[in-house]
């Protein structure tokens, strides 16, 4: 802790929130500068204060913080805060370069109410950000190289301005995908139906809301030499066949004429050069030979069969349980969360491609 942050909180209150020891000064533990960094994968600076940050990128050392910064050799991320104001100031911002360019990973900050009362981009990043930075520099860069296309979400497919008929999918599958594809070094492109999960840092984003648009969008991002696409989207089967530019007036009961979507992976599976590509078969119901089936029809290289009547493999939640199938075999996985399922297809991936 700095000089400056004990002034907003005690180090005792740092020490029983993390159950381990607090350290303040330079001269407090002799050498500590040397043997603390010594001892770590990454460190991290949260809340990076615009003076931490220029002493940082100038090389000052007159605390603990900063001499631990120039004897540390590991991976660096700072998470500024600060007034907008300041964040803004040029000077802050050449600060903020020369550590980029010494491989400091920037996370934030966001948008919003800032501690000074005003309103504006300098807060810190959420934890759970600064935690996902954190693993993302500690994970094998193995996806190097590779151009990855993830779809996600619902698409939705309009009757009126005001009506849909939609597909249930939270996205969370997918934007699982794209995050671990980043962490291992992947560059991804996430195409995205609505959803209400953060967009991910890192990657290319493209939203989209309908079945069309979504096809339009992945036939774009693999012409630009994608090397896998994953379509975890939920795409709707089905699109009203006449859209009406008013609100349809309620008058009783109403027949829908509907028409079939175009199907985005087959359209990319029958290109000459094309993907390695990956599906989703979402079943109600232990069918992972319907899924098999899918994958050759649509002339898939791996699919991803769950049922999503099972507990912990549904929609919203944070697990899966699903079992890869690919030319090579079938691999059953346990309840797993979001994030390990999709390491675990990526995984998968490099095992069959290599
Ligand atoms: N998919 C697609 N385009 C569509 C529909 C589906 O690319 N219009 C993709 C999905 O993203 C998924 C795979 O095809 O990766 C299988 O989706 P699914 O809806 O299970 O397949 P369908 O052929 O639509 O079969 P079903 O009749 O069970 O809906």
């Amino acid at each position: 802790m700095t000089e400056a942050a004990r002034q907003f909180v005690t180090p005792l209150s740092l020490q029983v929130a993390s159950q381990d020891r607090v350290y303040t000064s330079l001269f407090e533990e002799p050498m500590a500068h040397i043997s603390l960094p010594a001892k770590a994968d990454v460190m991290v600076v949260a809340p990076a204060t615009a003076n931490t940050i220029a002493k940082l990128a100038l090389g000052i050392a007159d605390d603990l913080l900063s001499t631990c910064f120039l004897s540390f050799q590991g991976k660096m991320i700072i998470a500024p805060s600060m007034n907008w104001k300041m964040y803004e100031n040029r000077t802050v911002r050449k600060n903020l370069d020369t550590l980029a360019s010494f491989g400091v990973l920037q996370v934030g900050p966001e948008a919003g109410a800032l501690a000074c009362g005003e309103e504006g981009t300098g807060r810190m990043a959420e934890p759970a950000d600064i935690l996902e930075a954190i693993r993302s520099v500690l994970t094998p860069k193995d996806l190097a190289g590779e151009k990855i296309v993830i779809t996600a979400g619902p698409t939705r497919e309009y009757l009126d301005p005001v009506r849909f008929i939609s597909n249930r999918s939270s996205g969370k599958m997918g934007y699982a995908l794209a995050r671990a594809a980043r962490d291992r070094g992947a560059e991804v492109t996430l195409i995205s139906g609505p959803s209400c999960l953060k967009k991910p840092d890192g990657l290319a984003f493209v939203g989209v809301e309908t079945a069309s648009e979504m096809r339009k969008a992945v036939v774009e991002a693999v012409a630009g030499r994608a090397t896998v696409l994953i379509m975890a989207a939920a795409v709707a089967d089905f699109s009203p066949k006449t859209k009406s530019a008013k609100k349809i007036v309620k008058t009783g009961e109403m027949a829908l004429a509907l028409s079939t979507t175009p199907d985005i992976v087959s359209s990319v599976s029958s290109q000459a050069e094309r993907p390695f590509i990956i599906g989703f078969a979402a079943e109600t119901g232990r069918h992972p030979g319907r899924a098999a089936a899918k994958m050759k029809n649509k002339k898939m290289d791996m699919i991803v069969f769950n049922d999503v009547t099972e507990p912990g493999a549904g929609f919203d939640v944070d697990t899966n349980r699903v079992e890869i199938i690919d030319g090579k075999g079938r691999t059953k996985l346990g309840i797993m969360s979001k994030y390990e399922v999709a390491d675990a297809i990526l995984d998968r991936f490099i095992e069959i491609r290599a």
